[in-house]
C-alpha cells in the first residue's frame, strides 16, 4: 500500500510498489489526461509533478512516492485557467493533443521555477511533439511568460 496526495486528494493505492505511477494515475484513480507515449522516459507525454519538480511518470515506481504530493493536468487548475493552458488555447497549439498535458505540465513546471525562460531551457524541455506544433508551443511559452 502506498499512501500519496493526487490532486489535494489523499489516495491510498493498494497495488504492486513498482507499479509506474502512470498507471496507478490511470487506471486506478481514472485521470487519464497523463499520456502513455513511449513509456521509457523519453516522449515526455506522462509529465506530472511530484513535490514541484516534474517526473516522467512512467518510469517512477510508486513505492518511492511515499507521502508525495501529485499534481497531474486535471489538478493543475479550474477549467483550464492556468496561463499556460491559456496561452495554449490562444496559440491554437492543439493538433492531435497527445502530447499537451504532458507539454502543459512541463512548462507550468519550468515558468514556476524560472518566470522568464531562456531559449535554452525551453529547448532543454523532454517532451515530444510529433504533429510539429514545436513553433506554436514556442509562442505559447512566450504568451505564457508575458
Ligand atoms: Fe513516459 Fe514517454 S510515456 S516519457
Amino acid at each position: 500500500m502506498t499512501s500519496m496526495t493526487v490532486n489535494g486528494q489523499a489516495i491510498r493505492y493498494q497495488l504492486d510498489p513498482a507499479t509506474p505511477l502512470l498507471w496507478a494515475l490511470r487506471d486506478a484513480s481514472n485521470l487519464t489526461g497523463t499520456k502513455h507515449g513511449c513509456g521509457t522516459g523519453r516522449c515526455g507525454a506522462c509529465t506530472v509533478i511530484v513535490d514541484g519538480r516534474t517526473v516522467t511518470s512512467c518510469t517512477v515506481a510508486i513505492g518511492t512516492l511515499e507521502g508525495a504530493e501529485v499534481t497531474t493536468i486535471e489538478g493543475l487548475s479550474a477549467n483550464r485557467g492556468h496561463p499556460v493552458q491559456q496561452a495554449w488555447a490562444a496559440e491554437q497549439v492543439s493538433q492531435c493533443g497527445f502530447c499537451e498535458p504532458g507539454f502543459i505540465m512541463a512548462i507550468a513546471a519550468l515558468l514556476r521555477a524560472s518566470p522568464r525562460p531562456t531559449p535554452e531551457q525551453v529547448a532543454a524541455l523532454p517532451n515530444l511533439c510529433a504533429c510539429g506544433a514545436q513553433p506554436r508551443i514556442a509562442r505559447a511559452i512566450a504568451r505564457a511568460a508575458a
